[in-house]
């Protein structure tokens, strides 16, 4: 397999799933912001370790054959659209040594894990399985062509591409053929002319051939979120404004991933400037981001050139910290105009007002903002701000509440549905 200098891909660190007193040390990647690949490299790693004890373990003290098993990592693909890492671990339970091997593949755009199936048309299998097996008996591996076919089928083999630009596959021992044989492998020359590759294979044939580990991205596109059809369920959604505050803002988004309730912030430009790992935090965990203005004026009362200036450096901070253009404006005190709404349709914002308001700014009393949430009807736009402390304590009870009423929480933008930049919306369905 071909092996691509990771150091230059944005946001890598490690983790290490370890066992000291039994020589057990698996090293897996990590990938700031990218969650899904991140959390499956740890449960690989922390899975190896655990079935290794399981199977190997050697109480201490006992005279037998040291066990030891040793997991490390590369990174054999990399680009702005995908990234390929090899897993591979050495281990021995005793007498012999045995290794595995496994690619995982990764769209870091779409945060979105991939199978090595993605990199390969549907057609392609059999003839790919039919060349695996040619190559191996030419090698004098006697494998049985049938059980080629199943792991290729089913199984987990390990896909990835030559420096060579030939696909190349390799089988854990004791897979295809008898553990004699080691863990065979395989190098098919010319996958793309052979019509093998799907599109996503030829964007990670390319991302080995000629890798861009600075180009990806580190911050990936906003997930699909699981959908919400708002004309079937009940939906409310949460907004908090004129945060991120650097006192309550990691606190909130902790409750909500908890919770798995997405929610909307309104951000000031100031604020998300001052504390980007924050709004990026936000996006990154599938909240949507609002403009808010950059320091909180009556817009109202401005020339259509300093609301172009607050709204449109606001829009440019939050999309060079998060990745995402604002769709959405929250004017500040609610106080648009016609001047507003005609900037707001300049930058493809529609207006988002709300339809509770829950007074949390005035009173700073949880118990009345939990109050107030709960007379959201279906549809409602909640008006909150996580800027005080007493509002992050009335969230659980928020959360609760409006859920046992039967309402799904969504952010606005879900909430709306299609929307008119400058338009002004107090509701959804
Ligand atoms: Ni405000």
């Amino acid at each position: 397999m071909a092996e691509v200098d990771p150091s230059g891909i944005v946001g890598l660190s490690t983790y290490t799933a370890s066992e000291n007193a039994q020589q057990v040390h698996v090293v897996v990647p990590q990938l700031r912001e990218h969650e899904a690949v991140s959390a499956h490299l740890r449960e690989l790693a922390d899975e190896a370790v655990a079935s290794f004890l399981e199977d190997y373990a050697v109480p201490s003290g006992h005279a037998a054959m040291p066990s030891w098993l040793s997991g490390t990592w590369s990174a054999t693909s990399a680009s702005e659209d995908i990234l390929g890492f090899v897993l591979s671990t050495t281990f021995s339970p005793g007498a012999s040594t045995g290794t595995t091997a496994e690619v995982i593949w990764y769209d870091p755009k779409a945060g979105a894990l991939l199978d090595w199936r993605d990199l390969l048309t549907d057609q392609a299998l059999p003839s790919v399985a039919d060349a695996v097996v040619e190559r191996l008996q030419e090698a004098d591996i006697d494998v049985d062509a049938e059980e080629v076919r199943d792991v290729l089928d089913a199984g987990d083999p390990a896909v990835a591409f030559t420096g060579q630009g030939a696909l190349y596959l390799g089988f854990d021992s004791h897979t295809i053929a008898v553990g004699a044989a080691g863990s065979p492998a395989v190098a098919l020359a010319d996958p793309a002319g052979r019509g093998w590759l799907s599109d996503i294979g030829e964007i990670a044939l390319a991302a080995t051939l000629d890798p861009q580990p600075a180009a990806v991205p580190e911050t990936p596109q906003v997930p699909t979120r699981a959908e919400v059809d708002c004309t079937q369920a009940h939906c409310v959604a949460l907004t908090f404004d004129d945060g991120p505050s650097a006192t309550t803002a990691a606190g909130l988004l902790d409750l909500l991933a908890a919770e798995e309730v997405p929610a909307t912030f309104f951000v000031l430009g100031s604020q998300a400037q001052a504390f980007p790992e924050l709004a990026a935090r936000q996006v990154a965990e599938r909240h949507e981001v609002g403009n808010h203005s950059w320091q909180h004026p009556d817009l109202s009362a401005m020339s259509e050139q300093a609301v172009r200036e607050e709204l449109q450096r606001t829009s440019d901070v939050v999309e060079g910290v998060t990745g995402v253009r604002p769709v959405l404006l929250r004017p500040p005190y609610g106080a648009t105009s016609q001047t507003v709404a005609g900037v707001a349709a300049e930058l493809g914002m529609a207006q988002a007002m709300w339809n509770i308001d829950t007074l949390d700014w005035q009173h700073r009393d949880p118990a009345q903002t939990v109050a107030a949430a709960r007379q959201a009807g279906r549809g409602s736009i909640v008006l909150m701000h996580d800027i005080h402390p007493t509002t992050i304590q009335a969230v659980p009870a928020v959360i609760t509440g409006l859920r046992e009423a039967g309402f799904t929480f969504v952010t606005v933008s879900d909430l709306l549905g299609q929307t008119e930049p400058g338009q002004t919306y107090r509701q959804g369905q």
